[in-house]
Formats: C-alpha cells, structure tokens, sequence
C-alpha cells in the first residue's frame, strides 16, 4: 500500500488543467521535430549507425486515477524516418506519466514490433533530467516481447534518460539491452535525439471544456482546438 494507505477506492479529486501540473513533464508538451537522431542497431554483420529524423507529438490528457492513485500525462506518438524518405524507421506510442505523490515519472511504450514496456523511475517535480528503467521479468517495470523477439532479439534492459533544456528544447538518449543468439556481448541498441518544438500541444479535454464554457459567444464554441492555440500562444 505504501504511499497511497489502505483505502485502494477513495479517489482524489485532481486538476482539470492537466498542463499545469505535469511536473518535469511540462517542457514536453507540444509538437516537436528532431532532424539529427543517432540509432546504432544489430544487423547480420555487427552493428549499423543511422541518421534519422523524428515527429513527436505529446498532448495533455484528463487526470488519471486507479483509486488513491494520481497521474497528469501526455498521450504520445513519435515517427521516425531516415533523412530525405518517407518510409517508417520507426514508430512508437503510449503515454507519459507524471505521479506527484511518488515523485515519480512512468513511461508506456508501444512498438509494432509486438513489444510493450512499462519503465519508471524518480524525478522531483521540478527536475530537468530524470532516468526511467525497465527490466524483462519483472512483474511490474517490465518488457514483453512476442515471441520471435523473445527468442532472436530479446530485449532484457531498457532505460531512457530525458533532459530538458533552458532554450526550450529536450533530448533524450535510450539504450534497449539486446539478447541475440550467436553473440557473446548483450548488444547496445542505442537512440538519442533533441527535439525542437514546431507547434504547441492541444488542451487536453477537461481544460478543454472549461475554456469553452467560458465563452459567451456560441460560434466561438465551434471554432474548435486549433483557435485556441492561436488565443493561447504561451501554451
Ligand atoms: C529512435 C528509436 C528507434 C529507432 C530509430 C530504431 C530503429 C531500429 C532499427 C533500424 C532496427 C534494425 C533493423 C530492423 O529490424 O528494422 C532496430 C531493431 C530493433 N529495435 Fe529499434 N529502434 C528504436 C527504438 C527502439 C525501442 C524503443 C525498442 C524497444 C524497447 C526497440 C526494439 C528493437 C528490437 C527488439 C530490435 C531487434 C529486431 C530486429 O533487428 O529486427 N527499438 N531498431
């Protein structure tokens, strides 16, 4: 029960307004574009090392809570490319977590590998880089892989370390521990990349709902999202 006490029902009653309190978090929200990403990966003969160029687009959702429990997050979709093409190098989605309570930062990942993850780690609310880990076989920061991945890429470590900048960028720099058969050397699959903000994030639906209510003007109610940006421009 730690933190949360024995009561797993009571629910707190939380913020609607999701971006004022996402804790270390806030910096990410947004729209974002990196055009010099690393990625080191297996292949047949060793290890190959790319350039590529990466969308990623994280928005407020509503406060979430499993009882007691309370997270602000943001809803995430990254796709990558290599320079110049439009095929997909790599996509990934889920959602990242703030939990002001523990002081703690949980990642969701999901790749169309069939791979999820769930990695976590502490971060104070204030903290301008923190480090999330995961760890295949552990029932709670853990990886599942299907099963081909399972037995030829097994992914037995995961960790990211995100930092965000005064000049209002981020980076973040993550290393998937690789198990592959044939190879003495677990393998480093490793990314980083620094992402730099080409549009602000949409509201998420509850802060959403309270600035329209606000409105005495009905057609401004159906102006949707994207005028809100433009009246909300600090977002
Ligand atoms: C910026 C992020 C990433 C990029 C650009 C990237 C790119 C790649 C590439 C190009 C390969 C090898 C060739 C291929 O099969 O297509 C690969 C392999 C792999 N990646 Fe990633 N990856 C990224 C992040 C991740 C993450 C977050 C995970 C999961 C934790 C992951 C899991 C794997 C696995 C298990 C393999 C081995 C499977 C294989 O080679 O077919 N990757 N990655």
């Amino acid at each position: 029960m730690t933190i949360y006490g024995t009561d797993i029902y009571a629910e707190p009653e939380g913020d609607p307004d999701t971006l004022a309190n996402l804790g270390p978090l806030r910096p990410m929200a947004g729209i974002w574009e990196g055009t010099k990403g690393f990625d080191q990966h297996p292949v047949l003969e060793g290890t190959e090392q790319d350039t590529f160029v990466e969308h990623y687009e994280l928005h407020p959702i509503d406060r979430q809570t499993n009882g007691p429990q309370l997270f602000y997050g943001l809803r995430y979709h990254t796709h990558i490319t290599k320079p110049g093409q439009s095929e997909t190098f790599h996509d990934q989605v889920g959602y990242w977590l703030w939990e002001p309570k523990a002081q703690a930062v949980t990642l969701t990942l999901g790749i169309p590998r069939a791979q999820v993850l769930l990695a976590s780690g502490p971060a104070a609310p204030d903290a301008t880089d923190f480090t999330l880990t995961a760890t295949v076989g552990s029932e709670v920061h853990g990886i599942l892989s299907n099963p081909f991945l399972d037995r030829a890429f097994r992914t037995i470590s995961y960790r990211i370390h995100v930092t965000t900048h005064d000049n209002g960028t981020w980076s973040y720099e993550e290393e998937g521990v690789l198990q592959i058969p044939g190879r003495e050397e677990p393998f480093s699959h490793i990314d980083r990349n620094t992402l730099n903000r080409i549009a602000p994030p949409e509201l998420n639906p509850l802060a959403r709902a309270a600035v329209l209510s606000g409105r005495s003007d009905n057609t401004e109610v159906t102006l949707g999202i994207g005028s809100l940006r433009t009246t909300r421009p600090s977002l």
